[in-house]
């Protein structure tokens, strides 16, 4: 065998032009390289946010208690409405909430004014339809448990101060726990997606909303009240914890002055059922229309109107439509409500 034959075939010999031209190479693959970075590092760190990440709101104070605007029955220095039109809970079922709306002939150039009882978002396909039309009709609203809990996603994915509520004293803020495991969570991905009107609109929603008159049986009237999930039959509505407003479902033995979100939690009663048999007692004196208890179904009884009838659940999505009318000798307005449903 020779010993010049290279053990592992031909190997080119170098020559210096090559050299060169691996140089002239190398200084055009470090430019190219240089040029990707900074193109990538824009993309990523400068344009994708800004494409993906809505800019963040600042939240404010929620505010606890807001009176009607205007009235069903006349009184001084109020505007006055024709209908008041109350929808349980959409939870993003965009269709069937503008269905509902044909079905009871919504028209607030007519006079009706729509109040929609909190859980209008999450969980459905079109949470953000839904909200772009409340926006865009200037429908008044109720907070309920999942627009808090989104605030609280917003809040925390944002890296902003959470959500606190309006109080005239200064050192009673309600204990909330944040949920865990949020990455995963729905509720935090829709969070993610508010853009700031989104987000104005839904902090801007109250705890409780006063409604002036509301029908009873017969011609009789009541000062009506809208919250999310209820109210303590036994303090003032200055005085109710707004945690429990949005979450609660019943109360428990043996006082029935401490709330459970619980439907089933032993020896407790709805909070409703509670509601309707103390009538009367200082605190207990309005007719309370309400959402939050999907799995009641619509619970019509005299002092308390439960509108959540489960649509996200296949149920149904219900409107309370309170309308009023002259009276006979024509010089006062009678009350009448009734109870207008879609299918989901
Ligand atoms: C906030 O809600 C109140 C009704 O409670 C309404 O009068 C007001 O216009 C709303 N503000 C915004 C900015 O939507
Ligand atoms: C808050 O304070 C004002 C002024 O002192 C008072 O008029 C109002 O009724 C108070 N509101 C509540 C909810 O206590
Ligand atoms: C519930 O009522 C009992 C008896 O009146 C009272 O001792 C207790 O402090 C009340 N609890 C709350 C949370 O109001």
């Amino acid at each position: 065998m020779d010993e010049t034959t290279p053990l592992f075939g031909d190997v080119p010999p170098v020559y210096a032009d090559d050299a060169q031209l691996s140089k002239r190479t190398k200084a055009l693959l470090y430019s190219v390289t240089t040029f990707v970075a900074i193109a990538s590092l824009y993309l990523f760190v400068i344009f994708l946010p800004g494409y993906y990440i809505p800019q963040a709101e600042k939240l404010k104070e929620i505010t606890r208690i807001t009176e009607l605007g205007a009235s069903l029955i006349p009184v001084p220095h109020k505007g006055e409405i024709e209908r008041l039109i109350m929808v349980g809970d959409i939870h993003g079922h965009y269709t069937e909430f503008e269905e509902l709306l044909n079905k009871v002939e919504y028209n607030a150039e007519k006079g009706d004014h729509l109040l929609v009882l909190g859980d209008f978002i999450t969980k459905g396909p079109d949470s953000l339809k839904v909200l772009d039309y409340l926006i865009d009709h200037d429908v008044d609203c109720i907070m309920g448990n999942h627009e808090f809990y989104v605030l609280q996603f917003y809040a925390t994915f944002h890296r902003l101060d959470q959500p606190t509520f309006y109080y005239n004293f200064s050192d009673s803020q309600p204990q909330f726990q944040l949920k865990k495991n949020i990455q995963n969570d729905p509720e935090f991905r829709l969070a993610r997606r508010l853009q700031p009107a989104h987000v104005r609109y839904i902090n801007n929603c109250s705890i409780i909303k006063k409604l002036g008159h509301v029908p009873l049986k017969g011609n009789k009237l009541a000062p009506g009240v809208a919250v999310h999930a209820g109210l303590r039959w036994d303090l003032s509505l200055a005085d109710q914890n707004p945690i429990d407003n949005i979450e609660m479902r019943a109360l428990m033995a043996p006082y029935y002055n401490v709330t459970t979100p619980d439907p089933d939690f032993p020896n407790s009663e709805k909070w409703h059922r509670v509601y309707n048999e103390q009538q009367g007692k200082p605190f207990a004196n309005f007719v309370v229309y309400y959402g939050h208890a999907a799995s009641q179904g619509l619970k019509l009884r005299k002092y308390t109107k439960g509108l959540d009838s489960a649509c996200d659940k296949g149920g149904k999505l219900s409107a309370m439509v309170i309308s009023r009318r002259k009276t006979r000798d024509n010089d006062e307005y009678e009350l009448m409500q009734e109870i207008v449903q879609v299918n989901c």
